[in-house]
């Protein structure tokens, strides 16, 4: 089973993330950072600028794969997932640009019709994570219908990175990103599989607010399914759940979890 530790805010939440990572490029300063865009991650990002600033950490080396982006938008779209890494993390946190990669960098706003250009980024980007030596941490947001990427309901859980398309309620809930207008959200998206994911070394799952609630149910308590693409994680060996209160309202062994994070040994880490 996965780790669950419940916390009090997105802050607090943040802060265990950034010591996490912080250690790990102090260990390896040429770590390799899975990187998810969303609201859920953005404390994180901020408490991990905050101590590379106040530990004078180096970051030069650190490398970095999103998750996800959007079909058919230009890198230079505001709201094109390589333009929304740069702005939250790459930026914030000083890491050099050369060093990190969103899946569709290649494709440039490449419309789904390219067929072959489109179907080839998927496994080119699986490989260039392989050639990297793999994803030491993975940030994970989830979607109020349990998505993690772009990878939705019914997704292959052994999946590759490759093109989905979006479901209609992911567009919907977007769609505030783009002025609120469901038209301009893309319909097709390019996203780390399943399988992709689960290859990291270890995932850190962050959620927040009770539109996560069942959601987190489903990952933590329910069966491993397609149906919930984020309960894959039940079968990863160093996956950490860090929710806040109200995403944890419907979790039925709350208080195991907590028990189990107050007596957790300090050498243990998350
Ligand atoms: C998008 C992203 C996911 C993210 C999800 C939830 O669909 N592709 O990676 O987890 O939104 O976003 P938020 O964290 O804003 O709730």
């Amino acid at each position: 089973m996965a780790e669950i530790i419940i916390v009090e805010d997105e802050a607090q939440a943040g802060a265990i993330y950034a010591r996490c990572v912080a250690d790990l490029i102090t260990a390896k300063p040429d770590a390799v950072l899975g990187l998810a865009t969303g609201s859920s991650p953005l404390a994180a990002y901020r408490a991990l600028a905050g101590i590379v600033k106040e530990e004078d950490i180096d970051v030069s080396h650190v490398r970095g794969f999103a998750l996800d982006e959007y079909l058919g938008l230009p890198l230079t779209h505001p709201e094109s997932y390589h333009a929304t890494i740069h702005r939250t993390v790459v930026e914030p946190l000083g890491l050099d640009p050369a060093n990190v990669h969103v899946p569709g960098d290649v494709l440039d706003g490449a419309p789904l019709a390219d067929g072959e250009r489109v179907a080839a980024a998927g496994p080119a980007y699986d490989a260039a994570i392989e050639a990297a030596g793999g994803i030491d941490v993975q940030i994970l947001g989830i979607g109020a219908d349990g998505h993690v990427g772009f990878n939705e309901p019914g997704s292959s859980l052994a999946s590759g990175t490759r093109v989905k398309t979006l479901a209609e309620r992911t567009r919907v809930d977007n769609a505030r990103f783009f002025g609120g207008d469901l038209d301009q959200v893309p319909t097709h998206c390019i996203t780390q599989g399943i399988g992709t994911i689960l290859k990291a070394r270890h995932l850190i799952l962050l959620a927040f607010g009770a539109g996560k609630a069942e959601a987190i149910e489903e990952t933590v308590e329910g069966g491993v399914s397609a149906f919930c693409p984020a309960s894959a994680l039940q079968l990863h060996p160093h996956a950490t759940i860090i929710v806040d209160e109200a995403a944890a309202s419907r979790l039925r062994h709350k208080d195991y979890y907590r028990y189990a994070y107050a007596h957790k040994p300090a050498w243990q880490g998350i």
